[in-house]
């Protein structure tokens, strides 16, 4: 049989053209934003839903594919991550992978003393990590500025303040689990809720 010759599972290539409308007509652009919207609601300053621009692909299937099975919990995803199809998630993902990569939040002005933990040490943080307490750089998955490293962790830079610091409260609460490896709960275990913060303002303004 010819067709059993053909690899098992042929990951689909998303189409970015048919997935800049999928992406409008299933309304992910309205929370996520699109190319010259400004990333939609995800830019505001409460705004907790995720800047997609930019991220790998095969993330953004991933965590649709954990909202989808629970492994990762948010009721309202869950809803939409179930209303797509594999086809449509593929090209949907390479649409957002397409855009540009997640702007910087503006540089904020902070004056080091001010704060609980100073952006220097989120910085030294991000670069090097903390070996006393076995906290690897952050670095080292995330890449220099924030940009990923495929195949190892997502882009992060210039994601929203506000869900890069939702995001670091679940991983170290256990409400968010889904890192292979329960790596990212290890890592935001030891953190202090002021080193949470800084961190997510530092990465945000990459
Ligand atoms: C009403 C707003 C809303 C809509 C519409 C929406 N999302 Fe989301 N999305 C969110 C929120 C809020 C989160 C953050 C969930 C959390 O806190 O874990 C999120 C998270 C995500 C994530 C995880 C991002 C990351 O960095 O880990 C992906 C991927 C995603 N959404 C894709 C989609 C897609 C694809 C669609 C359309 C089918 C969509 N979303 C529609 C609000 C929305
Ligand atoms: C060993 C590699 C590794 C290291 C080191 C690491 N991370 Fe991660 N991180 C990951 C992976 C992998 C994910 C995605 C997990 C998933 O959902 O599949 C992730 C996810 C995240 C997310 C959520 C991104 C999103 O869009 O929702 C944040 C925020 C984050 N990491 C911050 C950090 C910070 C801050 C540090 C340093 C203290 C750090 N990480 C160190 C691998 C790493």
């Amino acid at each position: 049989m010819l067709l059993a010759q053909l690899p098992a599972s042929a990951a689909p290539r998303g189409d970015p053209v048919a997935g800049r409308e999928k992406a409008d007509s299933e309304r992910c652009l309205e929370c996520h934003g699109g190319s010259g919207e400004g990333q939609g609601f995800s830019v505001g300053t409460d705004g907790k839903f995720a800047k997609l621009g930019g991220q790998y692909p095969e993330y953004i299937i991933k965590q649709i594919q954990d909202f989808r099975s629970g492994k990762r919990k948010h009721e309202f995803m869950k809803m939409m991550a179930t209303g797509i199809s594999d086809a449509d998630l593929a090209d949907i993902a390479a649409y957002f992978a397409t855009l540009p990569p997640m702007p910087a939040a503006a540089k904020s002005a902070q004056a080091p003393q001010q704060a609980a933990a100073p952006l220097s040490h989120a910085q030294q943080l991000y670069a090097q990590g903390d070996p006393a307490r076995k906290l690897p750089a952050c670095t080292s998955c995330h890449g220099e500025g924030g940009k990923g490293t495929a195949g190892v962790g997502p882009v992060i830079g210039g994601q929203g303040q506000r869900y890069l610091e939702q995001q670091l409260h679940d991983w170290r609460s256990g409400s968010r689990n889904n890192s292979a490896g329960g790596v990212m709960n290890q890592f935001a275990a030891p953190l202090s809720d002021a080193e949470i913060e800084a961190l997510a303002r530092y990465v945000s303004e990459m």
